[in-house]
């Protein structure tokens, strides 16, 4: 049976440092951070949304989230092992803070440079949404700077309703807010 490439949503796991690190250079590239300064110790990172995936918070100033990696998986042929390339990364948030209900929401999202375009944003999105459900959310909050069109377009297509909109202290822009039913 000829098995096929898929695009899958993937924890953060010890085996995928070598892809974490072809993907974050190249946000890095282009001035952006993919998972940040706190996943260049990756086994740390790894325990850490291993944690919080499942409630548990360290950081009284965080909430529980569960970071999602969006893949491509290519499978192990004859002649070359199985490879994953990291696309972009969704983090979910277990509930929301004031701040979070002004700036951040639920869910934020990033697709890697190089793939954006290709309908990547919105299917991770919808993916997540998936992931919401699962645990036990009936609707979810979505924020993006007013000027972000195609994060607007992303969540609008994944059925976002927009519900606020304004400057942001906080921010320093003028964001839009968006929530999602369930
Ligand atoms: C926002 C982001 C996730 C969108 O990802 P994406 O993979 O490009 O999204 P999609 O391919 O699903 O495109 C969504 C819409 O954006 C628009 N878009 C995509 N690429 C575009 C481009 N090069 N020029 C203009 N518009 C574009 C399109 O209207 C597209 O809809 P279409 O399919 O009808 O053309 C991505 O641009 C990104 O990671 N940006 C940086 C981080 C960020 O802004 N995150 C969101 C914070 S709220």
């Amino acid at each position: 049976m000829t098995q096929e490439t898929t695009i899958q949503l993937l924890a953060p796991a010890l085996d995928l440092k070598a892809a974490y690190r072809e993907c974050e250079a190249e946000f890095n590239a282009h001035g952006e951070a993919f998972l940040g300064v706190g996943a260049a110790d990756w086994p740390a990172y790894v325990k850490q949304c291993d944690e919080e995936a499942q409630g548990i918070v360290r950081d009284p100033a965080r909430v529980p989230q569960t970071v999602l990696l969006l893949a491509r998986v290519a499978p192990h042929t004859p002649d070359a092992p199985q490879r994953v390339t990291l696309l972009g990364v969704a983090k979910l948030r277990h509930y929301l803070t004031p701040t979070l209900e002004d700036i951040g929401g639920h869910i934020g999202y990033s697709i890697r440079p190089s793939e954006r375009g290709k309908g990547y944003g919105t299917l991770i999105l919808a993916l997540t949404l998936d992931r919401a459900r699962e645990l036990g959310l009936s609707r979810v909050l979505l924020t993006c700077d007013s000027e972000n069109v195609r994060s607007a377009l992303v969540i609008v297509r994944n059925g976002g309703v927009l519900t606020s909109e304004g400057y942001s202290p906080l921010r320093g822009a003028r964001v839009s807010r968006y929530w999602i039913a369930l």
